[in-house]
């Protein structure tokens, strides 16, 4: 066997893909990784002119899909089947953030608009991928995109917590029944990716609308990771969803992936102690 063979190319050969917030951020950074792997990626999103033009890039499907509506997520995993007649992989990865601010203000309706999208939105995903996966017979993987603020508080706001830590527990609950039919299904959770969706955050939580991409990128590296200078990037997290939507992780399932370079793991508030 020469050195080549262990080359990890193709690691999705003619694999099935749907990818719920698949138009910009981490969706489009895992659907890129994913179509580079040999995969056919349906990309489901909001954002239409977006989405369709990272399809086209990719050779891959788009639809327009509001995962909150149930009937949307349905109509994005049919077209997989129309398209490829099967479905092996699917990243419940669409989210929002917010509503910002103290639990004593928390509006209700805020709440649930957001757990419509977060956590319905992966209920959806996670029920109508086992349906196709069940019926076709094909042992495929449901990966969920939770976050560092299910494992740590003071990280996001109560609303974004709440459904990223309900996100685990459906995920370990549908990794135990799907497991019967070859199913897996994991998370990953990452930590301070300087996406859209963070840059907007950082905006609000400073009141600073002008920071830059850069600006989060240099904060979270000196903050929030153990790795010294070393922030996380999108391909960081379309990585261990790669990894978990392989065959390579074929006996892993109702794990969560933390995806942030050691921040939850370790506090560097006593590093002076590993001196000397
Ligand atoms: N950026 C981070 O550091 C971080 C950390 C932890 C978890 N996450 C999670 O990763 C996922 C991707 O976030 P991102 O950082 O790439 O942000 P992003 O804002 O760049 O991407 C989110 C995507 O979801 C789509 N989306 C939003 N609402 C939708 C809806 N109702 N239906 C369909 N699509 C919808 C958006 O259009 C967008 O394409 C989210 O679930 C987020 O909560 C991100």
């Amino acid at each position: 066997m020469d050195s080549d063979s262990y080359l990890p190319s193709k690691r999705l050969l003619g694999k099935v893909a749907v990818i719920t917030g698949g138009a910009r951020g981490i969706g489009a950074a895992t659907a890129k990784a994913f179509a580079q792997n040999g995969a056919h990626v349906v990309i489901a999103d909001i954002l239409d002119e977006p989405g369709s033009r990272l399809a086209d890039i990719i050779n891959g499907r788009y639809t327009h899909c509001d995962v909150s509506i149930e009937g949307d997520v349905e109509r994005a995993i049919q077209l997989a089947l129309d398209w490829k007649g099967r479905l092996d992989i699917m990243f419940n990865n669409a989210g929002v953030a917010g509503p910002d601010g103290s639990i004593t203000n928390l509006e209700i309706g805020r709440l649930t608009s957001l757990l419509a999208v977060n956590l319905h939105g992966v209920v959806h995903g996670i029920k109508h991928a086992a349906r196709a996966m069940i019926d076709k017979k094909t042992a495929g993987s449901i990966i969920c995109s939770s976050s560092s603020a299910a494992i740590m508080g003071g990280l996001a706001s109560h609303a974004y917590t709440m459904s990223k830590e309900a996100i685990l527990g459906l995920a370990r609950t549908t990794a135990c029944e799907l497991g019967e039919h070859g199913i897996r299904v994991n998370c990953v959770s990452p930590h301070g990716v300087a996406s859209e969706m963070l840059v907007g955050a950082y905006k609000r939580f400073l009141g600073n609308p002008d920071l830059k991409t850069e600006d989060v990128s240099k904060m979270v590296s000196e903050t929030g990771s153990l790795l010294k200078g070393r922030g996380p990037t999108v391909e960081d997290v379309a990585q261990g969803v790669l990894f978990l939507a392989s065959d390579e992780s074929g006996f892993i399932t109702g794990h969560n992936l933390v995806i942030d370079g050691g921040f939850t793991a370790a506090s560097n508030q006593m590093s002076f102690i590993y001196q000397g």
